[in-house]
């Protein structure tokens, strides 16, 4: 045997670390885990993962206990067959290369508690402890915190400060075994630099998350776009001039519509009264939010269904119904802009709003549409530079 031949096989033997590009854009998929629990089409476990296209998955939520440590939120979905932290980890036998993030807060872990851990250093030296050991122990690759929001909802003045004091404790205990540290951020601007001390965020964090979404609030008294790119150029601009480096901001790119109820059928265009809320759909049975599969349902079915384009993303109408939504053609646009802005990859919320299964088409459709937006747009840049 020839000694190269012998270092081939002795690299390969060494683990899989090496050969994953680091450099590469990411694509990081949030899966929310309590759609273990939908029914038939809707339900989604960890074998429905998609792990060739996502370079980084983020496993969601946990949240805080009474001693303001992690803990899990759902034992049964954390810890059972269905999903569970076990199976998540395992995806790695798929891909080597994919990283496993565990997501804490979210939406319904509100504010306070996160305000209240933070609020003093040791309460934060200890939550980084319990971070730490949690990670290990369960074999995750890092953790991205979902405080929604520092200031707000609950919370104090201080909050903004002492949350970039809790990353740089939080990524002081990581970084010794190489484990990540991202967050996920609100595009609200007024917490540009109140809630968010970007700078000071900036010098410790891996990468942010930019939640480009929700930009109409679920109880607005009109309709509005979801994901407008005016909007969504803006809120980058504002990370990046605050003194992100472009390359930690990865942007969200929503896999589900909000929709509304309108008030008049006949008044049906942005900014049209709502009489409420959206009906919830027939698997996800959230109020004011449907899959992408639900709203494929919806164009399958509906005939007399009107479908606009507005400033980079859809809303269509049909009776009282109004939803707005992204789709493959608006994704392409969004990467493109995020990758001129020369960020640092992609993000969706989340793989099992997508249409995992294919119902209507290949499985996975925005999903796709964001890998292939990225190939082609470095394949053109390549061809560019030639
Ligand atoms: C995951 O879902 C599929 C159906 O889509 C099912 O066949 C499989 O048994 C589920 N796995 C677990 C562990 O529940």
């Amino acid at each position: 045997m020839n000694f190269i031949l012998l270092a081939g096989i002795l690299y390969a033997l060494s683990g899989v670390d090496a050969q994953c590009d680091d450099k590469d854009l990411e694509i990081v998929c949030y899966w929310g885990s309590w759609s273990i629990y939908r029914k038939d089409i809707g339900h989604f476990n960890t074998s429905h993962i998609n792990t060739d296209i996502c370079t980084t998955v983020v496993y969601s939520f946990v949240g805080l206990d009474i001693n303001m440590d992690i803990t899990s939120l759902d034992t049964n979905a954390d810890f059972g067959s269905n999903g569970g932290f076990a199976n998540f980890i395992n995806l790695k036998e798929k891909n080597p290369c994919l990283k496993t993030v565990l997501a804490i807060g979210g939406w319904n872990e509100g504010s306070i508690k996160y305000s209240v851990m933070a609020a003093t250093d040791e309460s934060r030296k200890k939550f980084a402890q319990s971070v730490l050991q949690f990670l290990v122990y369960y074999k995750f690759d890092g953790i991205d915190i979902d405080w929604e929001y520092p200031t707000i909802r609950g919370g104090l003045s201080q909050d903004g400060d002492n949350f970039a004091a809790l990353l740089k404790e939080i990524k002081n205990k990581l970084s010794p075994w190489g484990l990540k540290l991202s967050i996920a951020v609100s595009i609200d601007d007024t917490l540009i630099g109140v809630g968010y001390k970007i700078r000071d965020i900036a010098k410790v964090i891996d990468s942010v998350n930019l939640m480009a979404y929700d930009y109409i609030s679920s109880d607005s008294k009109v309709t509005g776009l979801s994901a407008p790119l005016s909007d969504i150029k803006t809120t980058i601009s504002k990370w990046i001039d605050g003194g992100l480096p472009s390359k930690k901001l990865i942007l969200g790119i929503p896999a589900y519509a909000k929709n509304f109820v309108l008030d008049d059928p006949n008044n049906n265009g942005i900014g049209a009264p709502v009489a409420g809320i959206g009906r919830p759909g027939l698997f996800t049975q959230e109020d004011g939010l449907l899959s992408y599969y639900e709203v494929l349902d919806i164009l399958n079915v509906i005939s007399d269904i009107h479908v606009e384009f507005s400033d980079g993303t859809n809303y269509a109408y049909y009776d009282d119904e109004w939803l707005t939504y992204d789709n493959e053609a608006t994704v392409k646009t969004k990467v493109k802009h995020a990758l001129d802005q020369n960020l640092g990859g992609i993000m969706m919320w989340a793989l099992e709003l997508d249409d995992f299964s294919g119902i209507y088409g290949d499985p996975y459709p925005l999903l796709n549409a964001i890998k292939s937006s990225i190939d082609e747009y470095q394949s053109s840049k390549i061809r560019n530079a030639k």
